[in-house]
């Protein structure tokens, strides 16, 4: 299939670009570069041995959108293009309503204008209200925290509305727990800008010397070791995700969901001595207050994959902390251009 990538530029988007062409599948990618360097392109060329067509440009030009779909003749979109700071979100929540919501609004327009009706949308875990309740399955309570998280609900209603109003459209939402982790090559990974807000890219670059100490977010949790506990995915298990999504939608109308996560959680020392074996170094870590907003564990039930998808992670966390240690020693500072 020719399939457009939104967001083909970005971490995850880039591998999955992989693994279509791995596939069989053309990707072309259209990406604006607001969180991605174009170094990335050459390393999927140098990867998959094909080099996918790119666009720079924004999902809100529609006029772009439907020249594309048209030129390429595109079969399905995999829609990744989005921001994703959860802090910024809280201080610019416009900035991502545009670009979330309306940048998907604009391209479900010029899908429906160019006849084609196959779209999976990178939803995330954050969708679901704060619980206790353990394991989330795609039936919990919503409820996102920050307009980050409520731009992906948006979205995904808007989804399930437009399907309701014409059943010809095959339209998967695909819940992404914590992706983590490299292609195994050790040429294509995440490349956060600034001091990365997540653990496992802070782990990384305390691995190689950028930062000097991990900051433990909370020792007091209700978990086996006190400290936060997540569902890690990694990235070449969600990129696979994508293509079992895509399978299954293709000639599939309707509104499906899925949960992507492996079903286990890992607490944050459990991965810091996870990725010290696969370094072979000591790392510093001190511990700190809560950081607000914080859950102590959540994890998915991604029993509804496996049964509809046929997929289920097969990567362990040490696959995922050895594939990471190899792109972020191999590439230090990252894409570099
Ligand atoms: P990323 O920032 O690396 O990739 C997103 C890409 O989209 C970037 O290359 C960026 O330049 C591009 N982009 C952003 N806005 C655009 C626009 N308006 N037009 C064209 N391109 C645009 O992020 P990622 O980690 O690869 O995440 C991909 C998707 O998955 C995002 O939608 C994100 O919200 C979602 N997601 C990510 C995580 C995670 O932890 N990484 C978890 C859940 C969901
Ligand atoms: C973050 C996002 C969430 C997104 C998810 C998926 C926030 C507030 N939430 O959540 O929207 O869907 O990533 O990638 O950003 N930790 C430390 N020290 C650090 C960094 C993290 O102890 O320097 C701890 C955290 O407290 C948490 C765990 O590590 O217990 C994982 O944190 P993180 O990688 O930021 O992921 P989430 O908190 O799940």
């Amino acid at each position: 299939m020719n399939i457009l990538v939104t967001g083909g530029a970005g971490y995850i988007g880039s591998i999955t670009c992989v693994q279509l062409i791995e596939a069989g599948h053309r990707p072309v990618i259209l990406d604006s570069l607001v969180n991605a360097k174009a170094a990335v392109l050459g390393r999927i060329a140098q990867v998959s041995g094909i080099q996918p067509s790119f666009m720079e440009g924004d999902v809100r030009n529609k006029a772009l959108l439907v020249q594309v779909l048209h030129d390429h003749k595109i079969d399905a979109v995999i829609h990744f293009a989005g921001l994703k700071a959860v802090g910024e979100s809280v201080d610019h929540p416009l900035r991502y309503y545009d670009n979330n919501v309306q940048g998907t609004l604009v391209l479900i327009d010029a899908m429906n204008q160019v006849g084609v009706k196959t779209l999976v949308f990178s939803s995330s875990a954050t969708v679901y209200a704060p619980s206790h309740d353990m394991p989330l399955h795609e039936a919990s309570v919503k409820g996102a925290s920050s307009p980050y998280g409520r731009s992906k609900w948006m979205v995904e209603e808007i989804l399930a509305d437009v399907v309701a109003s014409d059943p010809s459209w095959s339209m998967t939402a695909l819940r992404y727990f914590n992706p983590v982790g490299a292609h195994p090559s050790g040429l294509m990974g995440e490349d956060p800008q600034g001091v990365p807000n997540n653990l496992m890219p802070f782990i990384a670059q305390l691995a190689v010397g950028q930062r000097s100490v991990l900051r433990v977010f909370g020792n007091d949790y209700e978990t086996p070791d006190g400290t936060g506990v997540r569902d890690y995915i990694h990235v070449m298990d969600l990129a696979d995700g994508h293509l079992a999504a895509l399978q299954h939608a293709h000639g599939r109308a309707g509104h499906h969901v899925f949960n992507l996560g492996s079903g286990q959680g890992h607490s944050v020392l459990e991965m810091l001595a996870t990725f010290a074996q696969a370094c072979g170094k000591s790392l510093l870590h001190e511990f700190a207050p809560r950081r607000s907003g914080d859950l102590a564990a959540f994890w998915a039930d991604a029993s509804l994959a496996e049964k509809v998808l046929g997929w289920r992670v097969r990567r362990s966390l040490q696959a995922m902390c050895e594939d990471t240690w190899r792109w972020q020693s191999q590439n230090p500072k990252g894409y570099t251009s």
